[in-house]
């Protein structure tokens, strides 16, 4: 596992942009894993620019996100749908026809049903991961074992609090979503985390600071993948 720590939040930012723009340059026809989050902002912008002013082009781009509220519609401005549209795909030339989020509205078994067909018929050369709090990825959430395919998830009660952010209040945080499975995080080819905000300092000492992988802290499972890099702003350091 690779580690970069940096001056700050931009630079780590700038960091994972140019590390996608590099995919996109290089794979013809480049697949890449995305993930939102405040965290993720930042790096849909530098990308954004990219765009607009180094002529990257994401035209021939295929995209599939990590996971998606059940019950919000793609209209809700808290749907990971919205979240991707607004920061990222309505700014740059992708097709959106190519661009892969579970529907958070549809009956959830056939919107799970039809995501696992797509993430086996797409390798990802890239995946972009944020981490929460209490060490999640996508939204696989601490528990006794990885469940490896995508599945439907019950939200941490930690997990609701720390998303409430975005929402009026705790109430309106869905209960459930869709997420990929740890065992198709883990196909991607390559894959970085980005971490941001001192909540998330304890899942990233568990992640840097040793080799134990421990499904409580879910992103500890990253120490099994050949290629990752965990870039991190260096006040974060463990
Ligand atoms: C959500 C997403 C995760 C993301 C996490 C961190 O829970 N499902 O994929 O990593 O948020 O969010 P933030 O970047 O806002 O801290």
């Amino acid at each position: 596992m690779k580690k970069i720590a940096t001056l700050d939040h931009y630079a780590a930012s700038l960091l994972v942009a140019e590390s996608i723009a590099d995919v996109v340059r290089t794979e013809k026809n480049a697949c890449l894993g995305l993930a939102t989050g405040g965290s993720m902002e930042l790096v849909y912008a530098n990308l954004v620019e990219f765009f607009e002013k180094d002529g990257v082009s994401f035209g021939r781009v295929t995209t599939v996100n990590l996971d998606e509220y059940i019950g919000l519609p793609p209209s809700h401005l808290q749907s990971y749908r919205h979240y991707m549209n607004s920061h990222f795909f309505d700014l740059v030339d992708i097709d959106k026809a190519n661009t892969c989020i579970p529907p958070g509205m549809e009956a959830p078994e056939a919107a799970l049903a039809a995501f696992q067909k797509f993430l086996g018929s797409h390798p990802r050369d890239f995946q972009l991961l944020g981490v929460g709090a209490n060490g999640h990825i996508g939204f696989n959430e601490p528990g006794a074992f990885f469940e490896a395919n995508a599945h439907i998830v019950t939200l941490d009660e930690c997990t609701r609090k720390d998303n409430s952010r975005f929402f009026g209040s705790i109430d309106e945080v869905p209960r459930q979503a869709i997420t990929m499975g740890i065992g198709d995080i883990m196909k991607a080819s390559k894959i970085m985390l980005l971490v941001r905000g001192d909540n998330k300092k304890e899942a990233l000492r568990e992640l840097i600071s040793h080799d134990r992988v421990d499904p409580r802290v879910p992103c500890t499972v990253l120490k099994l993948h050949s290629d990752v890099t965990v870039v991190y702003p260096e006040k974060l350091a463990p």
